[in-house]
C-alpha cells in the first residue's frame, strides 16, 4: 500500500478540506421536507439575471473550441463595466481559483501571510497548503483592525494581506482612512489581496474605489466574483483586477482557459443587464434591513452589515438555533463554524422571506432561551 501522506508535500499533512456538508436532496430525505430555504452559502438567492439560460444554450455550439475570444471578450466586457482596461482583467473560475492563482505566485514555504479572524476560510487553508504560515489577527468589534493587520504584516515581514471586505462572515466594511492606513503601513515585498466578492450589495456612498489604487501601481490585488449579485454561482465565474504586469504572471499560474464557455457567455450577457445590479442591490437591503429591525425587536443583536447576508448575535446556543431552523427548511450557519458561538449567519433576500425566517427564529429562539439553552 503507497502511504501518500509521505510522497505529498508536507505542508498538505494535517489540513482538511473543504466539506459543504448534507446536499438538500440527503436533507430533504431527512428531515421529510418538500422545500428547503438555502441561507447558509450568500449565494446572489434571485439568480441568473432574465435571458441569461438563453444566451448560455446558445453558446454550446461553440462548446468544442477552446475559449480564446469568448475570454477577450469578458476581458472587454468586465473592464468596461468595473472602469478600467481589460489588461487589467483576469478571468477565473470563481474567486476560489483566484485564491489558489495568487497564492501560488506569491508564496514560498515559510512565507508568512496576515489575515483576520474571523474571515473567509480559505484564504488560510490554501495558503497553508502552499507551505506559509498563518498569522491571525482578532477582528476588533467585528471589524477589520488595519492597524494590527499592518503590524503583523511588519512584524512578521508578510509577503500577503488578505482583506475580505465587506468581510464574510461579519458583514462589516473598511472605511476609506482605514484602507489608507493598512496601505500606507505595509512592510516592502507584501501584497494586499482584497476579496470583494460582495462589492455590488455596499452601498455605493460607502463604497471604496480600489480599482484607482491598482491603476496608481499599488501592491493591491482585487478579487470579484459573479457568483452573488450575479446569481451565477453554479457556473463559477470571477475576476482578478490587477496591475497589468501582474496580469502577465497570474497568467503563467493559473491554468489556460480554466473558465468555460457557458460561463464566459453568462458573464457576457450578465454586464449586457448590468442595469439591474443596481435594483437587486435595492431589494437585498430592504430585506436585510427588515431582517434586522426584526431581530432586533424580539431581542437579538444584528451586526451592521454591507452584504447580502446577517450575523447575528442570538444568545443561545448556535447549532441547537441552526438545527431546529433546517428541521423548518431553513439553512443558516452556526456562529461556532467561524468560532463565533451564539451568533448565527443567514444570508439576505425578499422581504416576504426575511419576515418568515425572522418569525421561525424567533420562536426557535424564545424555546432556546425558556429551556435555559446556554450559548456554545
Ligand atoms: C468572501 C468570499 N470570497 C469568495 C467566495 C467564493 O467566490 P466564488 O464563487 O467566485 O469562488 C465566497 C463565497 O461564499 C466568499 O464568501
Amino acid at each position: 500500500m503507497t502511504d501518500w501522506t509521505r510522497l505529498v508535500r508536507p505542508s498538505l499533512i494535517g489540513l482538511e478540506p473543504y466539506r459543504p456538508g448534507p446536499s438538500l436532496e440527503e436533507l430533504k430525505a431527512a428531515y421529510g421536507l418538500d422545500e428547503i430555504v438555502k441561507l447558509n452559502w450568500n449565494e446572489g438567492l434571485e439568480g441568473p439575471f432574465p435571458g441569461i439560460e438563453e444566451e448560455v444554450l446558445a453558446e454550446l455550439e461553440r462548446a468544442w473550441i477552446y475559449p480564446a475570444e469568448a475570454y477577450t471578450d469578458l476581458r472587454e466586457s468586465v473592464a468596461a463595466w468595473v472602469g478600467t482596461t481589460p489588461e487589467r482583467i483576469v478571468p477565473s473560475h470563481g474567486i476560489q481559483a483566484l485564491i489558489a492563482t495568487v497564492a501560488h505566485t506569491f508564496l514560498e514555504t515559510g512565507a508568512k501571510v496576515v489575515l483576520t479572524d474571523p474571515t473567509y476560510g480559505l484564504y488560510a487553508t490554501t495558503c497553508a497548503a502552499a507551505g506559509a504560515r498563518i498569522v491571525q489577527v482578532p477582528s476588533r468589534h467585528h471589524r477589520h483592525d488595519v492597524d494590527a493587520l499592518a503590524a503583523a504584516a511588519r512584524e512578521a515581514g508578510a509577503r500577503l494581506v488578505w482583506l475580505c471586505d465587506p468581510n464574510n462572515p461579519t458583514g462589516t466594511l473598511v472605511e476609506r482612512d482605514e484602507w489608507e492606513r493598512l496601505l500606507a503601513g505595509l512592510p516592502e515585498r507584501c501584497a494586499v489581496v482584497v476579496d470583494e466578492a460582495y462589492v455590488e450589495y455596499v452601498d455605493p456612498e460607502v463604497r471604496l474605489d480600489r480599482i484607482r489604487d491598482v491603476e496608481a501601481g499599488a501592491p493591491v490585488i482585487l478579487m470579484r466574483t459573479f457568483s452573488k449579485v450575479f446569481g451565477l454561482a453554479g457556473l463559477r465565474l470571477g475576476y482578478a483586477i490587477v496591475d497589468d504586469p501582474l496580469a502577465s504572471l497570474l497568467d503563467v499560474v493559473q491554468e489556460p482557459f480554466n473558465v468555460n464557455r457557458a460561463a464566459l457567455a453568462a458573464g457576457r450577457a450578465s454586464l449586457r443587464r448590468s442595469g439591474l445590479v443596481d435594483e437587486r442591490r435595492l431589494a437585498n437591503e430592504a430585506g436585510r434591513e427588515r431582517l434586522a429591525d426584526r431581530l432586533r425587536e424580539a431581542g437579538a443583536e444584528p451586526v451592521p452589515s454591507q452584504a447580502n447576508f446577517l450575523l447575528v448575535d442570538v444568545g443561545v446556543d448556535d447549532v441547537a438555533l441552526a438545527d431546529g431552523l433546517a428541521r423548518r427548511g431553513i439553512l443558516v450557519r452556526a456562529g461556532s463554524e467561524f468560532g463565533l458561538g451564539g451568533f448565527v449567519r443567514i444570508t439576505t433576500g425578499p422581504i416576504p422571506l426575511m419576515e418568515r425566517v425572522a418569525a421561525e427564529l424567533t420562536e426557535l429562539r424564545a424555546g432556546l432561551l425558556a429551556a435555559g439553552a446556554p450559548t456554545a
